[in-house]
């Protein structure tokens, strides 16, 4: 029996026993109400409010723009649509690394407002003040290494990370700081599969990963990405389930056909 099917609701404390009992973690982004059906509805264990909603929903280049409060109206609009699943949401840019007040201010508000789970943040040492001071008023925060896109600006590029040993070695101590200030998971994101591998193995909290190999405790991807809604993303990490671009575009091209030709709406589809 997986220790997914033995809970009625995902929690922290059921991805650790997920890890302990070596079954994989599936974790998939979502903004709205009936995504978030769908997904939990199939099983998913866990669902990400990203604020890669900041492209996928509004359009931008980066993660950056996106606010706090658009972020509360996304998860707002999953947890009405899920039953079971655990609901993490990101903090946005800007609203947790100038200081560990506003960021735990930040945190409580998405809590409070939304119903989410719990909060993910990007970063290690630099942020793990504000990673204290929230996990100390309760609220589980999962972190979040490697390509950090709220840090794209630095990076400059949106490449594998921690291919050279400083990177690498930063970020296993940063793994070890996370789970000691008490993460309960973490995503490595676009790292060295090796790396990854040895990072989840030396922490007993789960490492999600995108773009970090199979030797990660779970696997996550963006939903736009996943589904081929967004079809002009192609890393080599993705693997695409569906070409909803396509499908949605027939549809499309075949109901404005049917409204020119007035063959919509037919004497079974009026009143
Ligand atoms: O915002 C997001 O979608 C994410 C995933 C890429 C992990 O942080």
């Amino acid at each position: 029996m997986s220790v997914n099917k033995e809970v009625k609701r995902i929690t922290t404390n059921t991805l650790l026993r997920m890890k302990e009992a070596g079954e994989k973690i599936s974790m998939i982004t979502a903004y709205d109400f009936s995504f978030a059906k769908i997904f939990d509805a199939a099983g998913i264990d866990v669902i990400l409010v990203g604020d890669s909603a900041s492209n996928v929903m509004a359009g931008h280049e980066t993660t950056l723009p996106i606010t706090l409060e658009q972020m509360i109206y996304h998860a707002q609009s999953v947890i009405r649509g899920i039953d079971r699943c655990l609901v993490v949401v990101d903090m946005p840019f800007g609203y947790y690394q100038s200081n560990s007040d506003i960021a735990l201010a930040s945190a409580i508000r998405i809590m409070k407002e939304t119903g989410g789970h719990s909060v993910k943040m990007e970063g290690g040492k630099e942020v793990l003040d504000s990673i204290k001071r929230i996990v100390s008023a309760g609220i589980p925060v999962m972190g979040h290494l490697g390509l950090t896109p709220q840090s794209i600006y630095k990076f400059g590029t949106y490449t594998v990370r921690a291919k050279e040993e400083e990177e690498a070695n930063k970020l296993r101590a940063d793994a070890k700081l996370l789970e000691k200030a008490g993460c309960f998971g973490i995503v490595l994101e676009k790292i060295p599969a090796a790396l990854a591998k040895e990072v989840s193995e030396s922490i007993s909290i789960p490492t999600i990963g995108i773009g970090a190999g199979n030797y990660c405790d779970g696997q996550v991807l963006v939903m736009h990405d996943m589904l081929g809604i967004n079809t002009e993303f192609k890393p080599r990490f993705l693997r695409q389930y569906l070409n909803i671009h396509d499908l949605a575009t027939n549809a499309v091209m075949q109901y404005i056909k049917d409204v020119k030709s007035r063959d919509f709406p037919n004497e079974h589809e009026q009143y």
